[in-house]
């Protein structure tokens, strides 16, 4: 993992699902780990620089408070953030580099340019699509819309200056989700969607924002921004057996 070796990691939620695959990434990619903490206690061995926190909204408090003391960045990738933790998060963001992950998969990513790039568009086509949003977890997720359905809408709105039609939530089926936008024209329609079948969107993106986040000055950014910037530049291609 170039630019990342003198990183030592937090992670906060660490026996969770996308915690325990995100400690287990960053043990094979040979980045110590720091801090793990869950609901059995915060153990720290050594105070780590880059801080994911990976846990709910209880643990907000402690994973600041412990970021500013050890001017440490936080990758921030709790998908529920109330607007009092939004404006924390912006206040720490002078202090450290922080980052908001609202959905790290790198799919997600592509959903939202592609969305944007229809969206722009939108005055040469004969009619603008009118968009609905779905999105589909599995009963254990407690909140909905997610925040990926939200920011869909939000991105087609801001880029189209047309509100979504619709947005629609669905708890049923396998780990992870599905997000899809179906853009209605007369007589067709065009889906942009994107599927997660495994935690390991999220650990892959996770492990692209570390070199970033670990030499970036304070200030608060959002995954998308450091995807934009490592994509402009070229990231490697990493080998994987499913391609
Ligand atoms: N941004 C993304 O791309 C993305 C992708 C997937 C998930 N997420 C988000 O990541 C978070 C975790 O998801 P998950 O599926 O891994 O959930 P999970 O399996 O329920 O894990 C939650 C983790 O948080 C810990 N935790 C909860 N309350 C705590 C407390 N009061 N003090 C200390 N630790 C506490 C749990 O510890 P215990 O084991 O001790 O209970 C566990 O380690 C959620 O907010 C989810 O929405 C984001």
């Amino acid at each position: 993992m170039t630019g990342s070796s003198a990183s030592v990691a937090g992670v906060v939620g660490a026996t969770g699902r996308l915690g325990a695959a995100l400690c287990s990434a960053l043990e094979s990619a040979g980045v110590p780990i720091g801090l793990r903490a869950s609901r059995a206690g915060w153990a720290v061995q050594e105070p780590p620089t880059v801080v994911f926190d990976v846990s709910g909204p209880e643990c907000f408090d402690r994973t600041v408070r412990l970021c500013r003391q050890w001017s440490a960045a936080l990758v921030y990738a709790v998908s529920a953030v109330p607007d009092a933790h939004a404006d924390r998060l912006r206040q720490l963001g002078r202090e450290v580099p922080v980052v908001r992950a609202t959905n790290l998969s790198i799919g997600h990513w592509i959903q939202i340019r592609l969305l944007e790039a229809v969206a722009s568009l939108g005055p040469s086509l004969p009619v603008l699509p009118v968009a609905a949003v779905w999105e589909r977890h599995p009963i254990t997720k407690a909140d909905r819309p997610s925040a990926s359905a939200t920011e869909l809408a939000e991105v087609w709105r801001e880029s189209s200056g047309a509100p979504a039609a619709d947005l629609t939530s669905v708890r049923a089926g396998h780990p992870v989700s599905d997000h899809a936008v179906q853009l209605d024209l007369p007589d067709e329609s065009v889906t942009i969607a994107h599927a997660v079948t495994g935690i390991g969107a999220a650990v892959r993106g996770a492990l692209l924002l570390l070199p970033w986040v670990s030499t970036a000055p304070a200030g608060l950014v959002t995954a998308h921004h450091i995807y934009d910037d490592l994509i402009a530049k070229g990231v490697p291609h990493a080998a994987s057996p499913q391609h």
